[in-house]
């Protein structure tokens, strides 16, 4: 059996549900001391290293790393597997993380009826690397959660997921600058806007997302399934 009762904070990241849910225009929290100090400080010294494992992607809305956990499919749902290139802390979190108690936690912290892990990849940016404001927009049952790694960030500096009320990084409502053992959360909705200011310095964020979303044997996800999506629309593409 694995024991998972000290990895994470749950009391603060409760503290801050009546927060997550009144907040506008859309839902979202940040939660300092996301991690048990112990066990961050062990997913902190093995996040993995910027190499020949991640996909640098290069594109006009962004300038990102991403490393994809083992097993992961094309487009990014996370199956069962451990990744054996990766410490026992992060096996251990990414098994909690596809917990029935995780999921519950989210649940109840939000009042967004997920169920289950979708993504938990790694994303990084290095200098030079951006985001452009954005909105998924799949539907209310999908939480996303941006988890950092990076010490000693100078407040102020750009690079960090910002929440923004319009598509216009003018419109910035949060963003935040304490990126060691935090986490920012939000619920998706036609006004879940976000994205990173273009990463000056040459420093490296280092963060993780973790998605949870409605998912029935029925339906499947409730936001999507993105392999099915992209397969229809290639399907139903017209030459212009
Ligand atoms: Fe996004």
């Amino acid at each position: 059996m694995n024991d998972f009762s000290n990895i994470i904070n749950w009391d603060n990241v409760f503290k801050q549900s009546e927060n997550f849910k009144t907040n506008q225009p859309c839902k979202f929290a940040f939660i300092e001391n996301f991690f048990h100090e112990d066990f961050y400080n062990k997913l902190y010294n093995s996040y993995p290293k910027f190499d020949d494992s991640w996909d640098h992607i290069v594109t006009y809305d962004k300038n990102h790393w991403s490393k994809k956990w083992a097993g992961t499919t094309t487009h990014g749902i996370v199956q069962d597997d451990d990744d054996n290139s990766l410490s026992h802390e992060w096996n251990t979190l990414k098994k909690y993380a596809s917990t029935k108690e995780f999921t519950e936690n989210f649940k109840k912290f939000s009042n967004a009826s997920v169920e289950k892990l979708k993504h938990f990849h790694f994303i990084g940016m290095s200098q030079g690397g951006f985001q452009l404001p954005h909105v998924h927009n799949v539907g209310p049952s999908t939480l996303v959660m941006m988890l950092y790694f990076s010490k000693n960030w100078t407040k102020g500096d750009p690079g960090a997921t910002y929440i923004a009320s319009d598509l216009d990084e003018s419109s910035i409502l949060f963003e935040p600058y304490n990126l060691d053992n935090t986490l920012v959360i939000f619920q998706d909705s036609q006004y879940a806007i976000h994205g990173a200011r273009y990463l000056e310095k040459d420093v490296k964020r280092k963060a993780l997302q973790i998605t949870l979303e409605g998912w029935s044997p029925e339906l499947g996800w409730s936001g999507g399934d993105p392999d099915k999506i992209i397969e229809e629309r290639s399907k139903n593409l017209v030459e212009l």
